[in-house]
């Protein structure tokens, strides 16, 4: 079945719209269009070979993401959270990070190495957990992309310079 992605245009959003500098709204109704968005945006993650994927990036500005990082560690599989919330972080770890909205870029980010999350599930379900590794580095960054902000944000004002004057990134990005 090719038409339904046609149907809810999912278009990948790229560094420099300004859909991906917005703070995206929570969401509310946990409906069919809501399942139907969540299985699309994993269809979109995996064919663009990502393992993160936020609402904002395909111009959705609301609080939703899917994870998918069973390329990584076998015991995982794709999941989606909706309005999550950090409510506690701790630790440190540099881990180089790549984004599908900055093809090409990939830099060592410094973030907290452990997250608890509140969240709901896709049914609407409130639920609490602790996520460490590649899980807890890759919900931060996605979280961040639903409150307008990008990796690049933190990399040092030398490193985005060079970025910018590489055409990587755009000026005033
Ligand atoms: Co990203």
């Amino acid at each position: 079945m090719a038409f339904p992605r046609k149907k809810l245009k999912l278009m990948m959003r790229y560094i420099g719209d300004p859909v991906l500098r917005q703070k995206a709204n929570e969401v509310i109704e946990f409906d069919d269009h809501l399942q139907e968005t969540i299985k699309h945006m994993i269809e979109l993650m995996h064919e663009e070979e990502g393992i993160g994927l936020a609402g904002p990036q395909v111009g959705i500005s609301k609080r939703l993401l899917v994870v998918d990082i069973s390329g990584i560690e076998k015991t995982e599989t794709p999941r989606a959270f909706i309005n999550p919330d950090i409510i506690a972080s701790a630790g440190e770890s540099v881990i180089e990070e790549g984004c599908l909205s900055i093809p090409g870029v990939r830099e060592e980010v410094t973030r907290p190495e452990t997250i608890t999350l509140a969240y709901q599930d896709e049914t609407g379900k409130r639920k609490q957990e602790h996520f460490d590794g590649w899980m807890a580095r890759v919900l931060q960054h996605e979280i961040d992309h639903l409150n307008g902000i990008l990796f690049v944000d933190y990399l040092s004002p030398l490193k985005k310079q060079l970025l910018v004057n590489q055409g990587a990134i755009p000026e005033n990005f």
